[in-house]
């Protein structure tokens, strides 16, 4: 995880909870009547891949336990985790590329509605990635992967000489002397892997993505329709196919790159095409960054021109997240894959508790009430979702109370402990496990891990039933919780 060179540590700030009485009349448990987004409350848990599909991404029990367990909460809206609209391969991830994947996505909306008594509304979160490579020795990358070309005899020298003659050659040179050499591709793909961009142009499923994704998302989402969903959220944001079209880094010369309005071209049809698929009162809302946090990166003010145009085209709500990009991750080792939330772009989108002198509470609430303004400027009352080291009732409180965002979402503290809304709205807050915000559970996704909470893996190993991860040493789902009065 990205560390700055003076890293602060900030101690988890005191909190107070609500009594029942005053979460009764409280903002945050307040219902949300906003077009077609009818929420119980404003009370959010973002999606949160907890690697727990089987590898051809059908739904398992413990996918179904994951979900339930966070339905027990009651929150007023759970997003079920990121998952490809494609029929590719793509590990233990969730998958709605074909209609095999609809009976398991089916049961799983049932165990929401009934652990949650009909309380939480439930969307897919919708993704497209492109391919991305494991980092290969200097070795491998120079025998078998670099493509020899003219360029590369001109620039050392060796006109005549074979493809092998030139990989040989290549391959004493050093580092230094290399970055002359390779191109900035060629260097990416030495040293972290190659990974498909956006701006491939040159290859043909590269360049037809405009043609193929809006069909492709259209039919995920029809699929999550009749599976029983409230809606989807389409993912615009982190380090994935449809955020790198919003990108400003995305120079895409085909209409869809360059300006702020070629950008938000292909989001804009993809919306539509699925807008068009499913029916009048199917929720679709988008997940994009109010900054992407990288140099060339979009800004806040790209945020503020994507944000009105996503409203003015009718998406029902707006969920704003930041960072999380590949373009400053860390080095992987030889054999692994470069992870989007390693470098400083990551920490701003799961920060933890040693990090800036800003520290991680609510990084993206003034970006997010830019956004709101802007939207509500522009005559929208599209609901703003705002997320990002959310940590009390009071915190929540002030940002709908000042208008920042709409709807507020947490989720680690969600993870920390499932129950929390549901312990809040009962007066039981002095009951909460608190999140350290230190990311252990980053760190598992990040291993392709089954993702557990470090509060509550280890407690009641024993207990008869229990579900334990892949290495037998982590529980699964947390403990329910012990309610003193019948919880309804
Ligand atoms: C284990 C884990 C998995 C995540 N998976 C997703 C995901 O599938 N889609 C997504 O948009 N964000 C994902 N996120 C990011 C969260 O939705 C959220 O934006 C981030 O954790 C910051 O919010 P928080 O401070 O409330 O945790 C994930 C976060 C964690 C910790
Ligand atoms: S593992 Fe750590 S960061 Fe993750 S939810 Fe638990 S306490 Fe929070």
């Amino acid at each position: 995880m990205w560390r700055p060179v003076q890293p602060v540590k900030h101690p988890l700030p005191p909190v107070r909870w609500p009594t029942a009485h005053e979460a009764e009349r409280a903002y945050w448990f307040s219902p949300l009547n906003s077009g077609r987004l009818c929420l119980a409350d404003r009370t959010w848990v973002p999606a949160m891949v907890p690697w727990r599909a089987t590898e051809e991404g059908f739904v398992t029990e413990e996918v179904l336990d994951w979900y339930e367990r966070f339905a027990d909460g009651e929150p007023g809206a759970l997003v079920v985790e990121a998952t490809g609209v494609r029929d590719v391969p793509s590990g233990p991830l969730l998958r709605a590329g074909d209609d095999r994947f609809v009976p398991g996505l089916q049961r799983l909306v049932e165990r929401v509605k009934t652990a949650s008594g009909g309380r939480t509304s439930v969307f897919l979160q919708l993704i497209d990635f492109l391919a991305i490579k494991r980092r290969p020795s200097r070795d491998a990358y120079f025998a078998r992967y670099l493509q020899v070309t003219d360029r590369h005899r001109r620039a050392i020298g060796a006109d005549g000489a074979t493809d092998q003659q030139i990989r040989e050659r290549l391959a004493a040179l050093t580092d230094e002397a290399l970055e002359a050499v390779l191109s900035e591709r060629e260097l990416e793909a030495l040293h972290f892997g190659l990974r498909e961009h956006v701006t491939d142009t040159e290859v043909a499923h590269i360049r037809d993505l405009p043609r193929t994704l809006p069909e492709a998302f259209a039919a995920a989402a029809q699929r999550a329709e009749q599976a029983g969903f409230d809606g989807v959220e389409l993912h615009y944001a982190h380090a994935y196919t449809m955020a790198s079209f919003l990108s400003a880094r995305n120079t895409r010369a085909d209409g869809y790159g360059g300006d702020q309005e070629q950008r938000l071209r292909l989001p804009l049809e993809v919306f539509q095409r699925v807008r068009g698929r499913v029916s009048p009162t199917f929720v679709v809302g988008c997940r994009f960054l109010t900054e992407e946090v990288i140099p060339g990166g979009s800004t806040l003010e790209d945020a503020i021109f994507f944000a009105v145009e996503f409203a003015r085209a009718g998406l029902d709500f707006l969920s704003l997240s930041r960072g999380g990009k590949f373009e400053d991750a860390a080095q992987p080792r030889v054999g692994a894959a470069a992870y989007p939330y390693t470098g400083r772009s990551g920490w701003e989108c799961m920060p933890t508790v040693t990090g800036d002198a800003r520290g991680p509470f609510g990084r993206n609430v003034d970006n997010a009430a830019a956004v709101r303004r802007a939207v509500r400027a522009a005559g929208f009352s599209t609901p703003v979702v705002v997320a990002g080291g959310i940590y009390s009732f009071e915190q929540a409180e002030e940002i709908l109370r000042s208008g920042a965002a709409d709807i507020v979402g947490a989720a680690r503290q969600t993870l920390a402990d499932q129950d929390w809304f549901r312990k809040m709205r009962l007066g039981l807050g002095h009951t909460i496990r608190r999140c350290s915000f230190t990311n252990y559970c980053e760190a598992l996704d990040q291993a392709h891990r089954q993702v557990t909470c470090k509060l509550w893996d280890r407690l009641d190993l024993d207990e008869p039933g229990v579900r334990l991860s892949s290495d037998g040493r982590r529980r699964l789902g947390a403990p329910r919780a012990a309610w003193p009065v019948s919880a309804t």
